[in-house]
């Protein structure tokens, strides 16, 4: 006899392994109710900490395959030595947790990327770092100046969890089936067919010139590439491609999805991670779909 356990698979829930800017954890509730009923492979080319991945993976939703990607290749690094060899990435976590409370260590890990030997460093070596950087800087920032070096500072945490194994091994069967890529927004939806699901969380148009936070990869999103995104999920929604996007609630973002969103959403979020600590708190959000919202599920 089959047992029940057997015929179906248990799988631990995972969460998010780094804290992100902009991290998409308190809407989950909104943006799952905007889901389609039913949706192909799965694509998030703005990936960051991945809140609506793992929750999609915990729902047990994702059934039909899964592209993840971003700008940062660092952070996929990360994704990528995760689903390929965690048991290391676990002992390399374990080392840097002995120093964690000390600023010079810190200091010394962060400035890797500065000297001509980083890019020979291992990828488990670089995945650990991200992650311990992630856990011990100020904020839990990922920022970096426009050389690409990190330079968030120490953040003088009483005792940050550097390691976390039973959510790591929980993110590396998440991801054992997922495809990986580096790459900007615009080069990884060619492939993307009717029926699939697209969901576009951007570094956010700026609600004001001192709340802007766009230094994920160096480099700065500006008005132009907010501009090509929104011409991109027109062009989805054309081809019968389901696209889910959040943004900030600005005139421009208003004025670019106006005439090509189905369903178009305003909705409150409270703000965990912003560069400048008086700026957090509530802050309207858009959410456009390309495709009519169902009964709410
Ligand atoms: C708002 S964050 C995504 C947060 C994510 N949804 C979460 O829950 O953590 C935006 C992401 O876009 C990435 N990014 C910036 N410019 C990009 C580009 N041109 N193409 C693809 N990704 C880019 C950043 O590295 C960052 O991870």
């Amino acid at each position: 006899m089959v047992q029940a356990s057997r015929a179906f698979e248990v799988r631990p829930p995972a969460r998010p392994f780094i804290k992100w800017a902009g991290g998409k954890g308190q809407l989950i509730p909104e943006l799952s109710r905007r889901l389609p009923q039913r949706f192909r492979h799965y694509h998030e080319p703005f990936v960051g900490g991945g809140a609506l991945f793992f929750h999609l993976y915990n729902s047990g939703l994702l059934r039909d395959g899964v592209t993840l990607s971003d700008y940062n290749a660092e952070l996929i690094l990360c994704y990528e030595v995760i689903r390929d060899d965690v048991e290391s990435l676990i002992t390399a976590l374990r080392w840097h947790h002995r120093n964690r409370l000390d600023p010079h260590y810190f200091l010394d890990v962060r400035s890797w990327d500065r000297r001509p030997d980083f890019n020979q460093r291992s990828k488990i070596e670089r995945a650990a770092r991200t992650i311990f950087l992630n856990r011990t800087c100020y904020n839990g920032l990922y920022r970096l100046n426009r050389k690409g070096q990190f330079n968030a500072p120490f953040g003088y945490y009483k005792n940050p969890l550097i390691c976390d194994p039973e959510n790591l091994r929980a993110v590396s069967a998440a991801l054992r089936y997922v495809e990986l890529r580096v790459s900007d927004f615009g080069d990884v939806l060619h492939h993307a067919e009717p029926g699939d699901l697209v969901y576009f969380d951007p570094p956010y148009v700026p609600t004001s010139p001192t709340a802007s936070f766009t230094h994920y990869t160096g480099q700065t999103f500006g008005p132009d590439d907010q501009r090509r995104l929104a011409t991109l999920f027109a062009m989805l929604g054309e081809r019968g491609v389901y696209a889910m996007l959040s943004n900030s609630s600005t005139p421009l973002t208003r004025e670019l999805y106006a005439a090509h969103a189905v369903s178009s959403s305003t909705v409150y979020a409270s703000r965990k991670i912003n560069c400048d600590g008086n700026k957090r708190g509530n802050v309207e959000e858009l959410i456009v779909c390309t495709y009519p919202l169902e009964a709410e599920h």
